[in-house]
Protein backbone atom coordinates (compact mmCIF):
# COMPACT_ATOMS: atom_id res chain seq x y z
CA UNK A 1 0.00 0.00 0.00
CA UNK A 2 1.47 3.55 -0.93
CA UNK A 3 0.43 6.83 0.14
CA UNK A 4 1.72 10.26 -1.27
CA UNK A 5 2.72 12.20 1.63
CA UNK A 6 2.77 16.02 0.56
CA UNK A 7 4.05 17.83 2.88
CA UNK A 8 5.74 15.05 4.44
CA UNK A 9 9.43 16.26 5.50
CA UNK A 10 7.46 18.94 7.63
CA UNK A 11 6.98 18.56 11.54
CA UNK A 12 3.83 16.57 11.33
CA UNK A 13 4.34 15.15 8.36
CA UNK A 14 8.09 13.72 9.14
CA UNK A 15 6.77 11.45 11.80
CA UNK A 16 3.71 10.22 10.02
CA UNK A 17 5.56 9.10 7.44
CA UNK A 18 7.84 7.02 10.00
CA UNK A 19 4.20 5.36 11.49
CA UNK A 20 2.95 5.14 8.20
CA UNK A 21 5.95 2.96 7.48
CA UNK A 22 5.88 1.37 10.75
CA UNK A 23 2.38 0.28 9.72
CA UNK A 24 3.33 -1.36 6.42
CA UNK A 25 2.20 1.78 4.83
CA UNK A 26 4.75 3.30 2.32
CA UNK A 27 5.10 6.78 2.03
CA UNK A 28 6.18 8.64 -0.93
CA UNK A 29 7.39 11.59 0.08
CA UNK A 30 6.56 15.08 -1.64
CA UNK A 31 7.45 18.81 -0.25
CA UNK A 32 9.00 21.35 -1.85
CA UNK A 33 11.09 22.29 1.21
CA UNK A 34 9.88 25.33 1.71
CA UNK A 35 9.85 24.84 5.58
CA UNK A 36 11.77 21.97 6.09
CA UNK A 37 15.33 20.29 5.73
CA UNK A 38 16.45 17.79 3.53
CA UNK A 39 18.40 16.46 6.35
CA UNK A 40 15.01 15.31 7.53
CA UNK A 41 14.96 12.97 5.16
CA UNK A 42 18.58 11.32 6.68
CA UNK A 43 17.03 11.36 9.82
CA UNK A 44 13.93 9.29 8.82
CA UNK A 45 16.43 6.79 7.29
CA UNK A 46 18.45 6.44 9.91
CA UNK A 47 15.26 6.01 12.61
CA UNK A 48 13.89 3.47 11.24
CA UNK A 49 16.82 1.50 9.28
CA UNK A 50 14.83 1.90 5.92
CA UNK A 51 14.75 3.60 2.68
CA UNK A 52 12.74 6.66 1.92
CA UNK A 53 11.16 7.71 -2.02
CA UNK A 54 11.39 11.35 -1.76
CA UNK A 55 10.02 13.58 -4.44
CA UNK A 56 11.10 17.41 -4.21
CA UNK A 57 8.06 19.24 -5.90
CA UNK A 58 5.79 21.75 -5.15
CA UNK A 59 1.69 20.80 -4.78
CA UNK A 60 0.90 23.63 -6.95
CA UNK A 61 2.31 21.71 -10.03
CA UNK A 62 -0.10 19.35 -11.30
CA UNK A 63 1.86 17.41 -13.62
CA UNK A 64 4.20 16.39 -11.78
CA UNK A 65 1.98 15.23 -9.55
CA UNK A 66 0.18 13.49 -11.39
CA UNK A 67 3.71 11.77 -12.81
CA UNK A 68 4.36 10.97 -8.95
CA UNK A 69 1.14 9.69 -7.97
CA UNK A 70 0.84 7.48 -11.48
CA UNK A 71 4.49 6.03 -11.08
CA UNK A 72 3.95 4.99 -7.54
CA UNK A 73 0.47 3.35 -7.59
CA UNK A 74 -0.67 5.51 -4.76
CA UNK A 75 -3.85 5.03 -3.50
CA UNK A 76 -4.59 7.88 -1.22
CA UNK A 77 -2.58 11.50 -0.46
CA UNK A 78 -1.82 12.58 3.28
CA UNK A 79 -1.53 16.41 2.75
CA UNK A 80 0.21 18.46 5.27
CA UNK A 81 1.23 21.08 2.77
CA UNK A 82 0.63 24.36 3.71
CA UNK A 83 2.29 27.87 5.21
CA UNK A 84 1.17 27.87 8.70
CA UNK A 85 2.28 31.34 10.33
CA UNK A 86 -0.57 32.89 11.91
CA UNK A 87 0.98 36.35 11.93
CA UNK A 88 2.53 35.66 8.32
CA UNK A 89 -0.74 34.96 6.89
CA UNK A 90 -2.37 38.72 8.38
CA UNK A 91 1.00 39.81 6.57
CA UNK A 92 0.66 38.42 3.20
CA UNK A 93 -3.05 37.10 2.92
CA UNK A 94 -2.60 36.30 -1.16
CA UNK A 95 0.53 34.23 -0.67
CA UNK A 96 -1.32 31.80 1.87
CA UNK A 97 -4.53 31.40 -0.28
CA UNK A 98 -1.92 30.95 -2.99
CA UNK A 99 -0.22 28.20 -1.33
CA UNK A 100 -3.10 26.52 0.51
CA UNK A 101 -6.33 26.78 -0.55
CA UNK A 102 -5.46 27.29 -4.78
CA UNK A 103 -2.19 24.61 -4.48
CA UNK A 104 -4.98 22.07 -2.58
CA UNK A 105 -7.45 22.82 -5.66
CA UNK A 106 -4.61 21.39 -7.93
CA UNK A 107 -3.59 18.66 -5.65
CA UNK A 108 -7.66 17.57 -5.98
CA UNK A 109 -7.64 18.29 -9.56
CA UNK A 110 -4.40 15.73 -9.89
CA UNK A 111 -5.65 13.03 -7.82
CA UNK A 112 -9.57 13.10 -10.11
CA UNK A 113 -6.77 12.63 -13.20
CA UNK A 114 -5.02 9.54 -11.87
CA UNK A 115 -8.14 8.54 -10.15
CA UNK A 116 -6.99 8.68 -6.52
CA UNK A 117 -10.53 9.13 -4.47
CA UNK A 118 -8.47 8.98 -0.72
CA UNK A 119 -7.42 12.71 0.68
CA UNK A 120 -6.51 12.79 4.42
CA UNK A 121 -6.14 16.62 5.31
CA UNK A 122 -4.30 18.33 7.96
CA UNK A 123 -6.68 20.77 9.80
CA UNK A 124 -6.57 22.75 12.75
CA UNK A 125 -8.73 23.23 15.70
CA UNK A 126 -8.44 27.33 14.46
CA UNK A 127 -11.72 26.14 12.57
CA UNK A 128 -13.46 26.37 15.51
CA UNK A 129 -12.71 30.42 15.56
CA UNK A 130 -13.55 31.72 19.18
CA UNK A 131 -15.20 28.73 21.07
CA UNK A 132 -18.94 28.82 21.78
CA UNK A 133 -18.92 25.74 24.12
CA UNK A 134 -15.88 23.46 25.55
CA UNK A 135 -15.13 20.51 25.10
CA UNK A 136 -15.08 21.28 21.09
CA UNK A 137 -16.89 18.32 19.06
CA UNK A 138 -17.12 18.42 15.38
CA UNK A 139 -20.17 20.24 15.34
CA UNK A 140 -19.55 23.31 16.75
CA UNK A 141 -19.77 26.37 14.47
CA UNK A 142 -16.81 26.52 12.16
CA UNK A 143 -15.24 29.89 11.80
CA UNK A 144 -11.84 31.30 11.27
CA UNK A 145 -10.10 34.89 13.25
CA UNK A 146 -7.39 35.17 10.75
CA UNK A 147 -6.08 34.35 7.21
CA UNK A 148 -4.43 30.84 7.97
CA UNK A 149 -7.25 30.18 9.59
CA UNK A 150 -9.82 30.91 6.60
CA UNK A 151 -7.14 28.87 4.66
CA UNK A 152 -8.18 25.51 6.52
CA UNK A 153 -11.80 26.44 6.44
CA UNK A 154 -12.16 26.84 2.94
CA UNK A 155 -10.38 23.39 2.35
CA UNK A 156 -12.26 21.85 4.41
CA UNK A 157 -15.49 23.56 2.18
CA UNK A 158 -13.69 22.68 -1.00
CA UNK A 159 -13.51 18.86 0.34
CA UNK A 160 -16.91 18.72 1.04
CA UNK A 161 -18.23 19.76 -2.38
CA UNK A 162 -15.87 17.65 -4.02
CA UNK A 163 -17.12 14.83 -2.07
CA UNK A 164 -21.10 15.81 -2.92
CA UNK A 165 -19.78 16.10 -6.78
CA UNK A 166 -18.76 12.23 -6.87
CA UNK A 167 -19.95 9.72 -4.33
CA UNK A 168 -16.37 7.56 -4.84
CA UNK A 169 -14.27 10.60 -2.80
CA UNK A 170 -13.27 10.36 0.71
CA UNK A 171 -12.11 13.01 2.67
CA UNK A 172 -11.06 13.18 5.87
CA UNK A 173 -10.38 15.94 7.60
CA UNK A 174 -8.39 15.97 10.81
CA UNK A 175 -8.14 18.91 13.15
CA UNK A 176 -5.28 18.88 15.07
CA UNK A 177 -5.12 20.71 18.71
CA UNK A 178 -1.86 21.62 19.25
CA UNK A 179 1.06 19.75 18.32
CA UNK A 180 4.21 19.38 20.61
CA UNK A 181 6.87 17.06 21.25
CA UNK A 182 9.37 15.16 19.29
CA UNK A 183 10.28 11.35 18.27
CA UNK A 184 11.77 9.77 21.38
CA UNK A 185 14.87 9.16 19.98
CA UNK A 186 15.64 13.04 20.09
CA UNK A 187 16.71 12.57 16.70
CA UNK A 188 13.62 14.52 15.05
CA UNK A 189 11.45 17.69 15.94
CA UNK A 190 10.22 20.87 14.96
CA UNK A 191 12.80 23.44 13.60
CA UNK A 192 11.10 26.79 13.52
CA UNK A 193 12.34 29.41 11.94
CA UNK A 194 13.52 32.69 13.66
CA UNK A 195 11.67 33.41 16.78
CA UNK A 196 9.22 30.94 17.49
CA UNK A 197 5.08 32.05 17.75
CA UNK A 198 4.27 28.87 20.17
CA UNK A 199 4.64 28.43 23.35
CA UNK A 200 6.63 25.06 22.87
CA UNK A 201 9.11 25.88 20.93
CA UNK A 202 9.80 28.80 22.69
CA UNK A 203 10.51 27.54 26.06
CA UNK A 204 12.44 25.15 24.70
CA UNK A 205 14.52 27.52 22.98
CA UNK A 206 14.22 29.52 26.24
CA UNK A 207 15.69 26.28 28.42
CA UNK A 208 18.64 25.11 26.20
CA UNK A 209 19.58 29.06 26.81
CA UNK A 210 18.65 30.90 22.58
CA UNK A 211 16.42 32.88 24.59
CA UNK A 212 15.91 34.99 27.02
CA UNK A 213 13.18 33.97 29.04
CA UNK A 214 9.28 33.34 28.34
CA UNK A 215 6.91 35.72 28.32
CA UNK A 216 3.64 34.64 29.25
CA UNK A 217 0.79 36.31 27.58
CA UNK A 218 -2.04 37.22 30.12
CA UNK A 219 -2.06 36.29 33.80
CA UNK A 220 -6.01 36.79 34.18
CA UNK A 221 -7.89 34.70 31.91
CA UNK A 222 -10.93 33.26 33.72
CA UNK A 223 -8.88 29.84 33.94
CA UNK A 224 -7.52 28.06 37.42
CA UNK A 225 -4.23 30.19 37.36
CA UNK A 226 -5.12 32.76 35.27
CA UNK A 227 -2.82 31.49 32.28
CA UNK A 228 -4.37 30.31 28.79
CA UNK A 229 -5.31 26.53 28.45
CA UNK A 230 -4.60 24.85 25.79
CA UNK A 231 -4.83 20.81 24.87
CA UNK A 232 -1.63 19.85 23.86
CA UNK A 233 -1.12 16.59 21.61
CA UNK A 234 2.22 14.65 21.56
CA UNK A 235 3.92 14.37 17.83
CA UNK A 236 3.90 10.80 18.19
CA UNK A 237 0.02 10.32 19.16
CA UNK A 238 -0.64 12.50 16.29
CA UNK A 239 1.06 10.32 13.87
CA UNK A 240 -0.66 7.75 15.07
CA UNK A 241 -4.14 9.45 14.50
CA UNK A 242 -3.28 9.21 10.71
CA UNK A 243 -2.27 6.17 10.56
CA UNK A 244 -5.75 5.24 12.12
CA UNK A 245 -7.75 7.66 9.86
CA UNK A 246 -6.53 5.65 7.14
CA UNK A 247 -6.42 2.22 7.48
CA UNK A 248 -9.67 1.94 10.22
CA UNK A 249 -12.18 4.78 8.17
CA UNK A 250 -13.94 1.57 7.14
CA UNK A 251 -17.15 2.84 7.44
CA UNK A 252 -16.99 6.40 6.31
CA UNK A 253 -17.79 8.23 3.20
CA UNK A 254 -17.96 11.53 1.51
CA UNK A 255 -16.22 13.93 4.27
CA UNK A 256 -15.83 13.45 7.62
CA UNK A 257 -13.50 15.57 10.45
CA UNK A 258 -12.23 13.81 13.28
CA UNK A 259 -10.73 16.37 16.54
CA UNK A 260 -7.10 14.90 17.22
CA UNK A 261 -6.35 16.40 20.85
CA UNK A 262 -6.24 14.17 24.57
CA UNK A 263 -9.32 16.36 25.44
CA UNK A 264 -7.20 17.42 28.56
CA UNK A 265 -6.40 21.04 29.25
CA UNK A 266 -2.90 22.81 30.56
CA UNK A 267 -2.04 25.77 31.33
CA UNK A 268 1.14 27.84 30.07
CA UNK A 269 2.32 27.64 33.58
CA UNK A 270 1.65 23.78 33.96
CA UNK A 271 3.97 23.95 30.81
CA UNK A 272 6.66 25.60 31.73
CA UNK A 273 7.36 23.60 35.27
CA UNK A 274 6.56 19.93 33.02
CA UNK A 275 9.07 21.88 31.02
CA UNK A 276 11.65 22.60 33.96
CA UNK A 277 11.53 19.23 35.62
CA UNK A 278 12.38 18.06 32.48
CA UNK A 279 15.37 19.85 31.66
CA UNK A 280 16.07 19.45 35.46
CA UNK A 281 15.93 23.93 35.24
CA UNK A 282 13.62 26.45 35.93
CA UNK A 283 12.73 28.04 32.49
CA UNK A 284 12.55 31.90 33.55
CA UNK A 285 9.45 33.12 32.34
CA UNK A 286 7.61 37.11 32.95
CA UNK A 287 4.50 37.83 32.67
CA UNK A 288 3.42 39.78 29.85
CA UNK A 289 0.05 41.39 27.97
CA UNK A 290 -2.17 39.36 26.40
CA UNK A 291 -1.41 38.27 23.06
CA UNK A 292 -4.36 39.64 20.73
CA UNK A 293 -6.57 36.93 19.00
CA UNK A 294 -5.73 34.50 22.28
CA UNK A 295 -8.66 33.00 23.63
CA UNK A 296 -8.81 31.82 27.32
CA UNK A 297 -9.68 27.92 26.67
CA UNK A 298 -9.35 25.72 24.38
CA UNK A 299 -9.51 21.54 24.29
CA UNK A 300 -11.18 18.69 22.66
CA UNK A 301 -13.76 16.47 22.43
CA UNK A 302 -11.88 13.35 20.88
CA UNK A 303 -14.31 10.62 21.10
CA UNK A 304 -15.14 10.59 17.54
CA UNK A 305 -11.76 9.41 16.83
CA UNK A 306 -11.80 6.86 19.67
CA UNK A 307 -15.16 5.70 18.93
CA UNK A 308 -14.83 5.16 14.88
CA UNK A 309 -10.68 5.71 14.33
CA UNK A 310 -10.27 3.39 17.54
CA UNK A 311 -7.63 5.69 17.91
CA UNK A 312 -6.82 7.75 21.05
CA UNK A 313 -3.70 10.27 22.52
CA UNK A 314 -1.94 8.29 25.47
CA UNK A 315 0.96 10.36 26.13
CA UNK A 316 0.91 13.49 28.40
CA UNK A 317 2.96 16.34 29.54
CA UNK A 318 5.85 14.50 31.06
CA UNK A 319 6.33 12.76 27.08
CA UNK A 320 5.33 15.96 25.42
CA UNK A 321 8.37 18.05 27.76
CA UNK A 322 11.03 15.21 27.73
CA UNK A 323 10.74 14.57 24.45
CA UNK A 324 10.68 17.93 23.49
CA UNK A 325 13.60 18.87 25.77
CA UNK A 326 15.88 15.67 24.23
CA UNK A 327 15.30 16.70 20.61
CA UNK A 328 15.93 20.39 21.55
CA UNK A 329 19.40 19.54 23.43
CA UNK A 330 20.23 17.32 21.02
CA UNK A 331 19.75 20.07 17.89
CA UNK A 332 19.71 23.56 18.86
CA UNK A 333 19.87 24.74 15.83
CA UNK A 334 17.66 22.23 14.25
CA UNK A 335 18.80 19.88 11.58
P1 LIG B 1 5.58 22.29 8.56
O1 LIG B 1 5.80 23.64 7.97
O2 LIG B 1 6.65 21.72 9.39
O3 LIG B 1 5.25 21.26 7.39
C1 LIG B 1 4.62 21.61 6.18
C2 LIG B 1 5.46 21.04 5.05
O4 LIG B 1 4.83 21.34 3.82
C3 LIG B 1 6.86 21.65 4.99
O5 LIG B 1 7.79 20.60 4.90
C4 LIG B 1 6.85 22.50 3.73
O6 LIG B 1 8.11 22.54 3.11
C5 LIG B 1 5.79 21.81 2.89
N1 LIG B 1 5.07 22.67 1.97
C6 LIG B 1 4.47 23.87 2.21
N2 LIG B 1 3.90 24.34 1.11
C7 LIG B 1 4.12 23.42 0.12
C8 LIG B 1 3.80 23.36 -1.26
N3 LIG B 1 3.16 24.35 -1.87
N4 LIG B 1 4.16 22.27 -1.96
C9 LIG B 1 4.84 21.25 -1.36
N5 LIG B 1 5.21 21.28 -0.06
C10 LIG B 1 4.85 22.36 0.66
O7 LIG B 1 4.21 22.34 9.34
P2 LIG B 1 3.56 21.24 10.30
O8 LIG B 1 3.52 21.80 11.66
O9 LIG B 1 4.16 19.92 10.05
O10 LIG B 1 2.06 21.29 9.76
C11 LIG B 1 1.58 20.34 8.82
C12 LIG B 1 0.14 20.63 8.52
O11 LIG B 1 -0.62 20.62 9.72
C13 LIG B 1 -0.10 22.02 7.90
O12 LIG B 1 -1.14 21.90 6.97
C14 LIG B 1 -0.55 22.85 9.08
O13 LIG B 1 -1.36 23.93 8.67
C15 LIG B 1 -1.34 21.84 9.87
N6 LIG B 1 -1.45 22.14 11.30
C16 LIG B 1 -0.33 22.39 12.02
C17 LIG B 1 -0.44 22.71 13.38
C18 LIG B 1 0.78 23.02 14.21
O14 LIG B 1 0.63 23.64 15.26
N7 LIG B 1 1.98 22.60 13.82
C19 LIG B 1 -1.70 22.75 13.97
C20 LIG B 1 -2.82 22.48 13.20
C21 LIG B 1 -2.68 22.18 11.86
C1 LIG C 1 -0.44 28.47 23.38
C2 LIG C 1 -0.65 29.27 24.68
C3 LIG C 1 -0.55 31.65 24.36
C4 LIG C 1 3.70 31.76 23.25
C5 LIG C 1 -1.55 28.27 17.43
C6 LIG C 1 -2.34 28.65 16.20
C7 LIG C 1 -3.28 27.53 15.81
C8 LIG C 1 -2.55 26.19 15.68
C9 LIG C 1 -1.61 25.92 16.82
C10 LIG C 1 -2.18 25.64 13.37
C11 LIG C 1 -1.53 30.50 24.50
C12 LIG C 1 0.59 31.18 25.24
C13 LIG C 1 2.43 31.37 23.62
C14 LIG C 1 4.48 32.50 24.17
C15 LIG C 1 2.67 32.39 25.75
N1 LIG C 1 -1.77 26.10 14.50
N2 LIG C 1 1.93 31.67 24.84
N3 LIG C 1 3.93 32.77 25.38
O1 LIG C 1 -2.19 30.12 19.90
O2 LIG C 1 -3.15 27.99 20.87
O3 LIG C 1 -2.42 28.03 18.52
O4 LIG C 1 -0.81 27.07 17.12
O5 LIG C 1 -3.24 25.36 12.98
O6 LIG C 1 -3.88 27.91 14.63
O7 LIG C 1 -3.08 29.83 16.48
O8 LIG C 1 -0.72 28.08 20.30
O9 LIG C 1 1.55 27.70 21.18
O10 LIG C 1 0.99 29.95 20.15
O11 LIG C 1 -0.01 29.35 22.35
O12 LIG C 1 2.23 32.67 26.87
O13 LIG C 1 5.62 32.93 23.89
O14 LIG C 1 0.63 29.78 25.09
O15 LIG C 1 -1.03 32.88 24.81
O16 LIG C 1 -2.27 30.64 25.69
P1 LIG C 1 -2.19 28.65 19.96
P2 LIG C 1 0.55 28.78 20.94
Amino acid sequence: MKVLVAGGLGYIGSHTCLALQKAGVTPIIYDNLSNASINVLEQLKHISGKDFTFVEGDIRNQALLEQVMQEHNVTAVLHFAALKAVGESCEQPRRYYDNNVAGSVVLLDAMANVGVKQIIFSSSATVYGDPQYLPLDENHPISATNPYGWTKVMVEQILQDNCQADAGNLAISLRYFNPVGAHPSGLLGESPNGIPNNLMPYIAQTAVGKREFVSVYGDDYDTPDGTGVRDYIHIMDLAEGHVAAFLNHKNDTSFIAYNLGTGQGYSVLDVIKAFSKAAKNEVPYKFAPRRSGDVACNYADASLAKQKLNWQATLGLPEMTEDTWRWQSKYPQGL
